[in-house]
């Protein structure tokens, strides 16, 4: 099995040269073809108020195509700017329903330089599929994120 150094390294070499839209795809199907325990991976991006969806794979498109910061699982990452791992949904009250086969979901911002730019969402079928491992991997593909986001954003001025 591919160490979590191999895959960060895999990503890192396929985001460079490729636009930020594209560097965001890329890393949704990686994330879902490489990891069997997530069962949909997407992107949400900072709009105004509202964290709204951008690229995703899994087996079914979500309702929850913008979702208000500060609401959900979703929300409340983005406000608080760490990262959440939800164990069992069904017993987390803030927890907002996409799919019903969901279990587990961990939530990890996108933060460049303390400033929320979106955020990596995933819900896994089986419960309590997110550990320590997952959070600190997902937090580095939300930094290399971050400096793709930010790149376009700084040549613009
Ligand atoms: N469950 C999330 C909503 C997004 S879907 O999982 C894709 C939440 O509670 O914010």
């Amino acid at each position: 099995m591919k160490k979590i150094e191999d895959h960060l390294n895999t990503i890192q070499d396929f985001v460079a040269g490729i636009s930020p839209e594209q560097a965001m795809k890329k890393v949704v199907e990686y994330l879902k073809d490489n990891f069997p325990h997530y069962s949909w991976v997407g992107i949400y991006l900072v709009q105004g108020n509202d964290l709204v969806l951008g690229p995703w794979k899994g087996p079914h498109a979500t309702e929850h195509v913008r979702i208000p910061i500060g609401k959900g699982i979703c929300g409340f990452a983005a406000a608080s700017l760490k990262t959440e791992i939800v164990p069992d949904v069904s017993s987390d009250p803030r927890y907002l329903q996409c799919f019903p086969s969901t279990r587990s979901e961990i939530v990890v911002p996108i933060i460049y330089k303390g400033m929320i730019l979106g955020e990596i969402d995933i819900d896994s079928d089986l419960i309590n599929a997110f550990t320590k491992e997952d959070k600190e991997f997902l937090e580095h593909v939300a930094s290399i994120l971050a400096e793709k986001l930010m790149e376009t954003r700084k040549s613009e001025g």
